[in-house]
């Protein structure tokens, strides 16, 4: 991957109050509710991947989750949640990183990424992706991910994306992560276009 999509994004968080961008939800209701029907300690270590400025950290925070980590391409993104945080962001791990070209540096117990996967067209961006999501993932780790469904829009942020269902996006995971659920959401965006998400849980096979 080329640096264009880093400056697309430090761009996008630059120039737009988060509350402007079309994924922006004032809670962040679906993930939240995917991760209640697991029972999962708030001490397994979390990342959301992709997480950019949403407001998943907070509420992860006040729920209790005590080892979460932040990764995205956009080093502007991370400071717009850094600073809507204050003191509160000094117990969140924030990492700027492409996840096509990360290492992990551990294995997370929940991996989470809204409308992230969806990015990657090209059939070497998603191995990279699953390499990374084979490093970063426990034994047993929940993957929680969302994209446009197949009926969704055909671009995000004014690029274009990748549509799934649980079907196609197990096929892109690959046979170590099992499908334990998967659902349509459907987002209102803040100027109340419709968009419909697919949403799917997996674990890691525990070996
Ligand atoms: C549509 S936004 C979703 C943000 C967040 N997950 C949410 O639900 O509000 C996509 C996010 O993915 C980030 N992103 C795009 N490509 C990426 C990549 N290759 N590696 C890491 N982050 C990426 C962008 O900077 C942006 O924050």
């Amino acid at each position: 991957m080329t640096d264009q999509p880093r400056e697309h994004w430090d761009r996008v968080y630059t120039d737009k109050a988060p509350s402007e961008v079309s994924w922006f939800q004032s809670e962040p209701r679906p993930s939240l509710a995917a991760l209640a029907r697991f029972d999962v300690p708030h001490t397994t270590p979390f990342v959301d991947i992709g997480g950019g400025a949403s407001n998943l950290v907070d509420a992860l925070l006040a729920n209790g989750w005590s080892d979460v980590s932040v990764v995205d391409i956009a080093a502007s993104a991370l400071a717009a949640a850094q600073v809507r945080l204050g003191e509160a962001a000094s117990s969140v791990q924030w990492v700027v990183a492409d996840i096509t070209r990360w290492n992990p540096p551990r294995r997370y117990g929940v991996w989470h990424d809204r409308a992230v996967f969806h990015f990657l067209t090209e059939p070497e961006q998603q191995a990279a992706y699953r390499r990374a999501l084979l490093a970063g993932t426990a034994p047993d780790a929940l993957v929680i991910i969302a994209t446009f469904a197949p009926d969704g829009p055909e671009k995000c942020s004014g690029l274009p994306v990748q549509r799934h269902d649980a079907a196609s996006l197990s096929a892109a995971l690959g046979s170590e992560f099992a499908l334990l659920d998967d659902w349509r959401e459907e987002h209102l965006t803040p100027w109340g276009a419709a968009q419909k998400f697919s949403w799917c849980v997996f674990q890691r096979a525990s070996n």
